[in-house]
Parts: structure tokens; C-alpha cells; sequence
């Protein structure tokens, strides 16, 4: 049974909707995350979800029971807010205990409980300071102690790591995912930054105009994207999206894509789902992962469609551990992500593999994946 349970859940404010028809199950111990551009609805959703915003039609229930009418102090759910402003004026023990005083939890309990969460979050040794003395990715643990020490059903976390440099980011997403694996407590995690979501979630669900684009596990959501907005939201660098037609030959469809010089490449395509024979003669959009097309010697021996095509090489970029070359094809810039030490120069012509099994097709009207 879901644990978290989402149904034809519309929000409005005033008259403007801001998310519509949305379904979202996560089993318990699940680890949701909620993605999309700036505006499309997180915030809000995560804000119903915890009682702070009435919804306008629809359903929430948490472990079967709806929670229409609850105040967020019924719900048993803590929030962890982008802003996480603590209380200047108290230590941190003071300020992740604060909630149980409040609710006049006896001291010796409290400070039981404040020890425990410490060190679970590694401020232990922080906890007679202010939050003026300490960095951010102190203050942030801080915050995320607040919500721990409560022990809730389900936590809900806004873009908690949005205000961290970089570096820090990649820790404390570690560190959120070790405490999720030890506490298997239900999360739902918003953010924009899709590399947290890809290394974060059980499920991810993909919103666009407060309107779910696709739910599924992160690997569904990487490999098999239901239209093209999902398929250039989640990756970096972007999947490729080409303008190609599709032929028919001898031997099977093939996939031809045009050529700034000469003729346009044209890729037999092994193994094509019958859907795509329904697009035989017509242009359809070719998405292909960086990853998916690569220098022959780096190419993945395993695929079961695969084709090769010269290519002129317009830029190489150095990454370190792998080499990006661009390339153009059907009228846009190609990435290709190639071995680091692949022999290609600017201005050649370089046979690159593509991945065929890794493809995917959209229609180019709907925008929908094809098959
Ligand atoms: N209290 C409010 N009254 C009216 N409109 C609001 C209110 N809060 C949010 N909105 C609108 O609802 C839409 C969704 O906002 P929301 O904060 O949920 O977006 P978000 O996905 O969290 O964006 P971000 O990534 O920038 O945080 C936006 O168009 C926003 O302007
Ligand atoms: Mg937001």
C-alpha cells in the first residue's frame, strides 16, 4: 500500500490554477522528489502536503488516512524550508529543541533527544554556539536537526541545499542520503537541480506548469522520458534532440539525419519498435544521450543496435575523465562524449558509434516519446 498518497490533487490561488490533476504515490520509506523549472509548483505542492496551503480539489492521504481538515501540527510531518532561519538568539541545542519545549517535553528527554540527533548530523561539538558562528552547511544541519528530533512520519525538504557552494551540495547530498538509509523515514525533496534528484529518489516526479510530466523511478525517467521536456530536464549535459526522418530499406528502418556537407547519415536502426514503423517517410525527433554516442574504440560492445557515422568535428572539450566533441546533425549542435584520450582534432571528419539501443523517438507535434 502507498504510504503517501497524492490523488487529482488541483490547487488554485484565486482563480490562476497552479497545479493540475496531479497523482503521486510513494511507498513507505520511499524517497520522493519533486522536480521542475522555477515556478512550475513544488513549493506549493510540498506546502500542501504539510497543511500550510488548502488545497482546491483532490486528495491527500498519509498511511490510508486523508489529512483534509488537519492542522500541520496534526499531520505529523516536519519541514525542512529553503530559508531555514533559525533563532539567532539561541544556541543550537536551544533552537533543535525548541519545538519539544514548546510542547513541554521534560528537559531530561529533550536533551536526550537533542544529544542524539547531534551526532547523528556531526554538530555534536556545536551545540553551546550561535548560528552567527557557524558556516552554512552547519546551519543547514541545524535545521534539518529541528525536523529530525521530531521523529515524523514523513519529512518534507524545500531545495534544503540550494543556499550551499558546490562543493558543500555534493556532501550534504551524501549525508542526506546515508540519514535516509538509516532512518527510512518517507521524504519528499524539492529541487531544481536535477543531478540531486537522479542521486536522491526512489521515484522522481517531473512537474511543468504545475502538471506532472512523468513519475517514475530515476532510471525510467533517464532512459525512457515520456516527452521531450522530461528527456532535456534530467541529464547533464542534455540529451540531444534532432530533427531525422525515418527511412524504410532492405534491411529494416534507419534513421537519417542530415549533414551540414554532403549527404545525410543515415543509421539502420536493428530492432525497431513497431510504433516507429508508423512514422516510415516522416520526420520524427531522434534523442540520444551524449553518453550514446562516442568514439568507436569507447563504444559499448554489448549494444544490440548500434551504427557508426562520419561526422565533422566542430569543437573538443576536455572534461578530465571524459573528452565532449560537437558535432553538427539534423541542424543543432551534437554532443558526443568520447574516451579522454580519443584522438580527434577540430575540422575532422571522426567516425563516431552511435548507441542505438539507448534512442529514443518523440513525436515531433505531441512532443510525446514514441513506443
Ligand atoms: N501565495 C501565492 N499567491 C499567488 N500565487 C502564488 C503564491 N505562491 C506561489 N504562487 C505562484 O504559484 C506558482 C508556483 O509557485 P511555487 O512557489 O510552487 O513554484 P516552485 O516550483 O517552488 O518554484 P521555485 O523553483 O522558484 O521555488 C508560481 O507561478 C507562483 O507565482
Ligand atoms: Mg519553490
Amino acid at each position: 500500500m502507498s504510504f503517501l498518497a497524492i490523488e487529482s490533487l488541483y490547487k488554485s490561488y484565486g482563480t490562476v490554477p497552479i497545479l493540475r490533476d496531479i497523482n503521486i504515490e510513494i511507498e513507505e520509506g520511499g524517497f520522493l522528489v519533486l522536480v521542475g523549472p522555477s515556478g512550475c509548483g513544488k513549493s506549493t505542492l510540498l506546502n500542501c502536503i504539510a497543511g500550510l496551503e488548502p488545497i482546491t480539489s483532490g486528495e491527500i492521504r498519509i498511511n490510508g488516512k486523508s489529512v483534509a481538515g488537519l492542522h500541520p501540527s496534526q499531520r505529523d510531518i516536519a519541514m525542512v524550508f529553503q530559508s531555514y532561519a533559525l533563532y539567532p538568539n539561541m544556541t543550537v541545542a536551544g533552537n533543535i529543541g525548541f519545538g519539544m519545549e514548546i510542547r513541554g517535553v521534560p528537559k531530561a528527554e529533550r536533551e536526550k533527544a537533542i544529544k542524539a540527533v547531534a551526532e547523528t548530523l556531526q554538530i555534536d561539538h556545536l551545540l553551546n554556539r550561535k548560528p552567527s558562528q557557524l558556516s552554512g552547511g552547519q546551519r543547514q544541519r541545524v535545521a534539518m536537526g529541528r525536523a529530525l528530533v521530531r521523529n515524523p512520519q514523513v519529512f518534507l525538504f524545500d531545495e534544503p541545499l540550494s543556499n550551499l557552494d558546490a562543493k558543500l551540495r555534493v556532501d550534504m547530498r551524501t549525508e542526506i542520503k546515508r540519514l535516509h538509509h538509516r532512518l527510512k523515514t518517507t521524504i519528499v525533496y524539492v529541487t531544481h537541480d536535477q543531478i540531486e534528484a537522479m542521486t536522491l529518489a526512489t521515484k522522481i516526479a517531473v512537474l511543468k506548469d504545475g502538471v506532472l510530466q512523468q513519475f517514475g523511478t530515476p532510471a525510467e525517467i533517464y532512459n525512457s522520458p515520456a516527452n521531450m521536456f522530461v528527456a532535456d530536464f534530467m541529464g547533464s549535459p542534455a540529451m540531444n534532440l534532432l530533427t531525422a526522418r525515418i527511412a524504410d530499406g532492405p534491411s529494416g528502418l534507419s534513421v537519417l539525419l542530415d549533414r551540414p556537407d554532403g549527404e545525410p547519415l543515415a543509421l539502420p536502426f536493428n530492432g525497431a519498435s513497431s510504433k516507429l514503423a508508423a512514422y516510415k517517410g516522416r520526420e520524427v525527433i531522434f534523442g540520444i544521450r551524449p553518453e550514446a554516442l562516442t568514439d568507436p574504440d569507447g563504444a559499448d560492445r554489448k549494444a544490440h543496435s548500434s551504427a557508426e557515422g562520419e561526422c565533422l568535428i566542430e569543437v573538443v572539450e576536455p572534461a578530465g575523465s571524459d573528452t565532449f566533441a560537437i558535432t553538427n546533425l539534423g541542424g543543432k549542435e551534437v554532443v558526443a562524449r568520447l574516451r579522454a584520450d580519443a584522438n580527434i582534432a577540430v575540422g575532422q571528419k571522426a567516425k563516431l558509434a552511435f548507441n542505438l539501443d539507448k534512442a529514443v523517438f518523440f513525436d515531433p507535434e505531441s512532443q510525446s516519446r514514441i513506443g
